[in-house]
């Protein structure tokens, strides 16, 4: 062997005082035609832990990149084992994709673990299969390296760009208005979604995609390819050869996922318009590596970072222009020149983030924006508390001059709104009532949707975005701001408050709220508050606990049931809690014991 390292395959293949099982371990992974000089000499064992499948269609080109990435890990000498991981995709699991990505991360766990691996390739792309595979890579602790499968190519409807995600809200307010029909309707949702990859919008995916690569978990200039580029598959072949260096240089996901890091990755999140969706998947991930980062982290390093990328929703443009205008690198340098980035903070390759994007540069200014000339001001998040919630994050760059207009609750004061508030128990109570007239839902009302956290859905769903009802969208009313305790689709852009936690289902302050309560917004002091009395408060409190709690639909699987017992809330990550406690095990609980 090259290096110096103690490989840990070697205690599967190689364990002279334990013949037995060494012929056992052997014999099974020579069947497929292995040879026992591959075993036995010394070469990392790679794994490929493949995340696509027909049942993950944003992935699914991941099956076609394995082979890249095999011939990658060959030809830097390691030996590449290819296996399933349990699949996710966004839009097509019930009740949420949410709710499998703590699945995934502990099945993967397992396999990472259990089996002779030294190193493994995470295929990553759609929204949650990120999270899941940086989280258990954290959890584990063998090297790792993220390769994304890239978005989509741009949609096109009659001349312009259709995003994947964007466009359904804005087929849903066409259709509600009567404009589309349901064929026109399906036709135009389609249309966003013309080849293999991943969201071409800033959505979820590209968002989490971005900060794998500004975390340093992915080669520099990765994550924007668009999935069809053939550049995309000399990636997939580099991230292969990449791997086996960082076995035989033992460089583990602990080194690269450093607090400094992670600050990285929230600035860059708000310059590029990340997904509201991001602070839950990185505080998750930071917890399973045992790095101190709370929702709070977000305000503080990543609110006054303007926005720099014009990618749909915030902006106009889609996946590839994000590519052609220098992705990743190209916005780390921006960063860079404003002393914005710790420049320190070792990737994969074993470079610093420094080195791999100082000199990047733009190559379109109209898609990645100079510091100096953004789209937007301070487009990072903001965190609320008060009598509603502990914590919930609010993007307060979405906030229109006419929301202003509407909920302004002091004329001497820009920062603070007010409105009436329509409460909805779950997704199925919202669709039945929303055009109700009953409701009275006008122009200057909130939407507040509960049941829809980690434990209430359960996995927590992207429900919070709600559109308003179609007589008000018919007079021209878009959007009202949405309160919830459920995430919002990374591609909606409407101006919300979301990821509240704790959540009514855990007995949070939004199970008090009633329909025609009035709720305060103070983002100058960060809070967000019911505007009841405090012994109203109290007595609802009270009458609340006497009714047992919030009620949410029963469990109907196992998984739903567990989960529920042993998930957290969103501000810390919505991890399974008792699986925190595992950290770096690959170093700190040894080999597993042998299996016979
Ligand atoms: Fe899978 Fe958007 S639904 S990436
Ligand atoms: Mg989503």
């Amino acid at each position: 062997m090259r290096g110096k390292v103690a490989l840990r395959s070697r205690a599967w293949f190689n364990d002279m005082a334990n013949p037995d099982m060494t012929a056992l371990y052997i014999e099974r992974y020579m069947n497929f035609g292995l040879t026992l000089e591959e075993l036995q000499s010394d070469r990392p064992i790679v794994g490929i832990a493949q995340t696509g499948s027909d049942l993950s269609p944003c992935n699914r080109h991941h099956i076609v990149l394995a082979e890249r990435v095999r011939e990658g890990v060959r030809d830097a000498g390691g030996i590449p084992i290819e296996f399933t991981t349990h699949p996710i995709q966004e839009t097509g699991k019930r009740p949420t994709a949410g709710l499998d990505r703590n699945l995934s991360y502990l099945s993967l766990v397992e396999v990472l673990y259990g089996y002779p691996l030294d190193g493994v390739v995470l295929t990553i792309g759609c929204d949650k299969t990120t999270p899941a595979c940086l989280m258990a890579a954290a959890t584990v602790n063998i090297p790792a390296i993220a390769l994304s499968v890239g978005p989509m190519l741009n949609g096109w409807h009659k001349g312009e760009r259709t995003g994947s995600g964007t466009i359904v809200w804005k087929a849903r307010q066409m259709l509600a208005a009567g404009e589309i029909d349901y064929q026109g309707f399906i036709k135009l949702v389609a249309s966003s979604a013309p080849s293999t990859g991943y969201c071409n919008t800033m959505g979820t995916a590209t968002t989490m995609n971005s900060l794998t690569e500004a975390l340093g978990m992915s080669l520099p200039g990765s994550a924007a390819i668009p999935a069809p580029y053939r550049d995309r598959q000399e990636c997939a072949y580099l991230t292969g050869k990449q791997i086996v260096e960082m076995v035989l240089a033992d460089r583990k996901p602990s080194d690269i996922l450093t607090r400094e890091a992670f600050i990285n990755a929230i600035r860059v999140n708000s310059a590029i318009g990340g997904s509201t969706n991001a602070p839950i998947h990185l505080n998750a991930i930071a917890r399973h590596v045992g790095v101190e980062l709370s929702v709070d982290d977000w305000q503080a390093f990543g609110h006054d970072i303007p926005l720099l990328v014009n990618l749909q929703p915030a902006g106009e443009y889609l996946g590839e222009d994000y590519y052609r205008a220098g992705g990743v690198p190209a916005v780390v340098a921006e960063l860079i020149g404003q002393g914005l980035i710790h420049e320190g903070a070792l990737t994969v390759n074993g470079r610093t983030i420094g080195d791999n994007c100082r000199d990047a540069g733009i190559e379109d200014e109209k898609v990645i924006r100079r510091f100096d000339a953004p789209l937007k001001p301070a487009a990072g998040l903001s965190v609320l508390r008060g009598n509603l919630f502990e914590a919930a994050v609010m993007k307060t760059s979405v906030i229109s001059d006419t929301f202003r207009e509407r909920f302004l609750s002091d004329p001497d004061d820009p920062e603070a709104f007010e409105g009436r508030v329509v409460v909805f128990d779950g997704p199925e109570d919202y669709h039945a009532r929303i055009d109700d007239p009953a409701l009275k839902i006008d122009e200057r009302t909130m939407l507040v949707i509960r049941g829809t956290g980690p434990i209430g859905y359960p996995g927590g769903a992207e429900v919070v975005n709600m559109r308003p009802p179609a007589a008000l969208i018919r007079a021209g009313i878009d959007t009202l701001p949405c309160i919830g305790d459920g995430r919002q689709s990374g591609t909606s852009g409407s101006p919300s408050i979301l990821n509240a936690a704790p959540e009514a289902a855990a007995g949070g302050g939004l199970a008090l709220v009633r329909t025609g309560d009035r709720i305060r917004i103070d983002l100058r002091r960060g809070e967000a508050n019911l505007l009841v009395s405090d012994e109203e408060l109290a007595e609802r409190r009270a009458a609340f606990e006497a009714e047992g709690g919030y009620r949410y639909p029963a469990s109907q699987t196992p998984w739903q049931e567990i989960q529920r017992g042993i998930v957290g809330q969103f501000d810390t990550g919505a991890v399974l809690e008792p699986a925190v406690k595992y950290q770096r095990i690959a170093q700190t609980r040894g080999i597993p014991r042998d299996s016979h």
